[in-house]
């Protein structure tokens, strides 16, 4: 079997991509400095090998990728996957040092370790799936909606810069090094797998859908909403949810195609379809049959009214179709998963 090696693997959506992976017939080998990530999901759940350690760690990196270190030696390497990254939006405004620091400079060291690899092996460098996000187009236009891969970037914040800037940095070394790269756009990802073992667990938490559920199971529990004055059929933020299997299984097709073509390619992974705070959370009620309070609260600083994606150049060329397509369904498998955790 052929490693993967999947940095950030220990979070929410790496740990999904594991198991999609180890279905597609891969032996996925996790890098994760565990700031964020779940030891115990990798190693228990998914029963993967993992190494602590920074996904720019160029010694370390050195080792896996010559086969000196114990998880890779022998085996061949089919790819890197790239989720390791600090994800809070209004941190990295508030610290934007910890983001261009982490999620920057860190890549680009990545990127130096698997230049120096293919040198060693003169051979073009092995291919990275890099998990990007539609916080790299900004604020879009109305005339914008449904985004495609070509509408224009312009991230408001540091984070969706740190993102479109190693989206740069990818073409460039596409062009100039020929390193097989397939750039991720993810909107909002959502879910839970279906066996229930592994789902959203981010600490702290701020996606919407599991603050939804955390209100939803406490008795008097409350959810803030931030905005309900935007320029929307209900005043509240429209986003285009997919699920988190879904996004995993297309970067296995993602990954399969950059290895057999050696292609750039760049996708939008959404649903295409978008739905309001107050939809989602009328949905979450239906499945739970419970009910909160609601805390209707000021705009934050630079959320888009609407993103909703196109997602139909994945669809096309990775041959890959979200099979979880409306937010109901979605909603099920995090509560399935939710309740499995409270027990
Ligand atoms: N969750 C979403 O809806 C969403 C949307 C768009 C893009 N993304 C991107 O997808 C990726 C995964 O998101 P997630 O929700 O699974 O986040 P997550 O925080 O659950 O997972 C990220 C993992 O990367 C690890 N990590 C961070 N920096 C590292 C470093 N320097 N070296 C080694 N490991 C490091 C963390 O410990 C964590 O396990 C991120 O790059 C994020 O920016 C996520």
């Amino acid at each position: 079997m052929s490693i993967v090696i999947v940095a950030g693997g220990a979070g929410y959506i790496g740990s999904h991509t594991i198991r999609e992976l180890q279905v597609g017939g891969f032996e996925p080998v996790v890098l994760d400095n565990l700031v964020y990530g779940h030891r115990e999901i990798v190693e228990d759940v998914l029963g993967v090998p993992l190494i602590i350690g920074q996904v720019g760690d160029k010694q370390l990196l050195a080792k896996l990728l010559s086969g000196e270190h114990p998880s890779t030696r022998d085996k061949e390497i089919k790819g890197i996957m790239h989720f390791a990254a600090y994800a809070y939006v209004g941190e990295s405004i508030i610290n934007p040092a910890k983001y261009y620091k982490n999620n920057l400079v860190e890549t680009i060291m990545l990127l130096e370790a698997l230049l120096e690899d293919s040198n060693k092996k003169n051979s073009i460098p092995l291919p990275i799936v890099f998990s990007s996000s539609c916080a790299t187009y900004g604020i879009p236009l109305e005339t914008e909606i449904p985004i495609i891969e070509a509408t224009r970037q312009n991230p408001i914040n540091p984070y969706g810069r740190s993102k479109l800037m190693i989206e740069k940095i990818l073409i460039d070394y596409h062009k100039a090094y020929n390193i097989p790269v397939s750039i991720l756009r993810y909107f909002n990802a959502a879910g839970a797998h279906i066996q229930g073992d592994i789902g959203e667990d981010h600490n702290p938490e701020t996606h919407l859908i599991p603050l939804v559920l955390e209100a939803l199971f406490n008795k008097d529990g409350c959810l803030k909403v931030n905005g309900i004055d935007y320029p929307t059929f209900d005043g509240t933020c429209i986003r285009d949810y997919i699920h988190v299997s879904d996004l995993a299984k297309a970067h296995v097709s993602a990954l399969n195609k950059i290895v057999n073509d050696k292609s750039l390619s760049i996708y939008n992974l959404g649903n295409g379809k978008g739905y309001s705070i107050m939809e989602v959370i009328d949905a979450a009620k239906k499945i739970t049959g419970k009910e909160m309070k609601i805390l209707k609260s000021k705009r934050r600083q630079g959320d888009p009214p609407v993103l909703i994606s196109s997602p139909e150049k994945a669809k096309n060329e990775l041959l890959w179709k979200p099979e979880f397509k409306d937010i109901e369904s979605i909603i099920k498998t995090a509560w399935d998963w939710y309740l499995l955790k409270k027990r």
